[in-house]
């Protein structure tokens, strides 16, 4: 597969639907992903769980390969483990185009967010519903994404958490503030109904699993999504 490098993230303001692996059928995820290419997806979410910071166990840096291999599409992989600092490097080799990182996880949040930019990756920075948005700030001037989790982390198919919305306009108020130019990305939950008020609320960057792998049509699914 000749790629024609990562499709760097378009403006914060533009809208993207990442559809979320977790949620297809893992039997044909060479099929899966070119599905939701086909029903046009801007991104594909791949969702790594180590069993340890949250209660599952997904897939790791051999399927980010996999799928970097066997379709072009941009690749936002989001780590759910306990020290995305010592599994990073996989996860870059294996051709991540935006690498997230949680908060709370043990690491040095600086270095490991430093250690994926100066790789040429986007970086992500990921905050579960009960982390204020006061735990991110210090880091907000050194990341491309913030991922506000609307879900509390570790399966798909869980209810939108409402309260997250005012994290989200808080996140957005301190782009402003700053001058900065970070997306503000929601994961969990996500259809058009919660994605309209995610939008409203200031974020642009729409992980959806069931509601679009596993949708009748995808197609319909996706763009629902977009112009929610
Ligand atoms: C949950 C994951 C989410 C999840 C989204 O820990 O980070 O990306 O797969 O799935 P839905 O859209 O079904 O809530
Ligand atoms: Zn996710």
């Amino acid at each position: 597969m000749v790629r024609i490098g990562p499709v760097i993230p378009k403006n914060f303001r533009d809208r993207v639907v990442a559809p979320s692996l977790l949620a297809a059928d893992f039997s044909c995820i060479r099929d899966e992903v070119s599905r939701a290419i086909h029903a046009g997806a801007d991104w594909m979410h791949l969702d790594v769980m180590d069993g340890h910071f949250v209660e599952n166990i997904s897939f790791g840096p051999a399927i980010v390969q996999a799928v970097h291999e066997s379709n072009d599409i941009f690749l936002d992989v989001h780590l759910m483990i306990s020290r995305p600092d010592r599994y990073l490097q996989q996860f870059i080799t294996a051709g991540s185009d935006l690498i997230s990182v949680h908060v709370e996880a043990e690491h040095d949040v600086a270095e490991t967010l430093g250690r994926i930019r100066a790789a040429g990756c986007q970086a992500g920075l990921a905050l579960n519903p009960a982390t204020p948005i006061s735990a991110v700030e210090p880091f907000l001037a050194e990341i491309d994404l913030l991922l506000c989790m609307t879900v509390v982390p570790g399966f798909g198919g869980q209810a939108f958490m409402p309260e997250v919305l005012e994290k989200i306009t808080a996140a957005a108020r301190l782009r402003e503030a700053k001058g900065l130019s970070y997306h503000i990305q929601v994961d969990g939950g996500i259809d058009a109904a919660t994605a309209a008020r995610c939008y409203t609320a200031g974020a642009n960057v729409m992980v959806a699993g069931s509601s679009t792998f596993r949708a009748p049509d995808m197609t319909a699914a996706v763009t629902s999504i977009r112009n929610a």
